[in-house]
């Protein structure tokens, strides 16, 4: 309960930080991960994270292609933490969190 709360927080609060539609449907786990993971750095431009749904912060990124996004997220990039810290994650999680933090989905090699 406590958690599907947080969850709820989460989705609320990035929601107002972008009027855009979202470009992947996430399930109610994957929107927990995304707020308790993610949204920590990715909401946050002080950061240093490219900020969700902000097309200018991830127009660069999409560009080294899909393969590499979700490798980086799973390696770690710079001040991007291996797996973003979600332990929790598996790849379609961290495919379906990427489409949702740079507005595009993220395909299958
Ligand atoms: C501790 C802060 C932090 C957390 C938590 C975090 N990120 Fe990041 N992320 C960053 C920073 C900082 C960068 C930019 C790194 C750079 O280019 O200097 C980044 C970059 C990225 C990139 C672009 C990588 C590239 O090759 O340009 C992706 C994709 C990404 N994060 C996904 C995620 C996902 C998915 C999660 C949650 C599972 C997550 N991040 C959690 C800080 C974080």
């Amino acid at each position: 309960m406590k958690y599907a709360n947080l969850a709820a927080l989460g989705a609320i609060a990035w929601a107002g930080l972008q009027p855009w539609a979202a470009h992947a449907e996430l399930t109610p786990r994957q929107n927990a991960l995304l707020a308790n993971n993610c949204l920590q750095c990715h909401a946050r431009p002080s950061t240093g994270a490219p900020v969700i749904g902000k097309a200018d912060d991830w127009s660069a990124r999409l560009a080294k292609g899909d393969t590499v996004l979700l490798r980086n997220t799973v390696e770690g990039y710079k001040g991007m933490p291996p797996m973003g810290y979600c332990s929790a994650c598996n790849e379609d999680d961290f495919r379906a969190l990427i489409a949702q933090l740079a507005g595009k989905e993220i395909g299958k090699p």
